[in-house]
């Protein structure tokens, strides 16, 4: 059982070596070590997954209405602008959560201005790279009550 719950959807596993003049060069491992010592530093059980597959995407978000996760930070990645299926698997377990993009999308194609999630999000941060994480990781540990969560 988790306090938050950090999800990464399709391709993001590729983050090092995918497209990195617009992801970077951080890779998704090192996302999840940051974000991981960021929560146990705060004393905050933090759970993570990474999946290409939007069932089991569906699936992860309807558990953790039931098992006693109170906060998600999602990357929903392609699935943002496509998947109805995802967002209703967000309103049906009501959960805070916060959408992190790595790139400003609105700076980007069309398609990627919108978005499936922004308006249930409690927040939505872009274009701020890995950064965008920590804040929003930030956010939910001092929403969530715990402490010393300033790295
Ligand atoms: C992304 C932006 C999406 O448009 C894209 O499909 C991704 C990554 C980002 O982090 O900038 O896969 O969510």
């Amino acid at each position: 059982m988790s306090d938050i719950l950090l999800i990464h959807d399709p391709n993001l596993n590729l983050l090092g070596t995918r497209e990195p003049g617009i992801y970077g060069a951080c890779t998704l491992e090192e996302i999840n070590h940051a974000a991981v010592e960021q929560c146990a530093a705060a004393g905050a059980r933090l759970d993570t997954l990474q999946s290409n597959s939007e069932a089991e995407l569906v699936d992860r978000v309807q558990q953790a209405g039931t098992d006693g996760t109170r906060f998600i930070v999602i990357n929903p990645a392609a699935f943002t602008h496509t998947s109805v299926a995802l967002r209703d698997a967000f309103a049906a377990v009501g959960l805070p959560f916060i959408e992190v993009h790595l790139s400003n999308v609105h700076a980007r194609e069309a398609f990627r201005h919108q978005s499936f999630f922004s308006d249930l999000a409690q927040a939505v941060i872009c274009g701020l790279g890995p950064r965008g994480y920590r804040t929003a990781l930030e956010a939910a540990l001092e929403q969530l009550g715990f402490g010393n969560n300033s790295n």
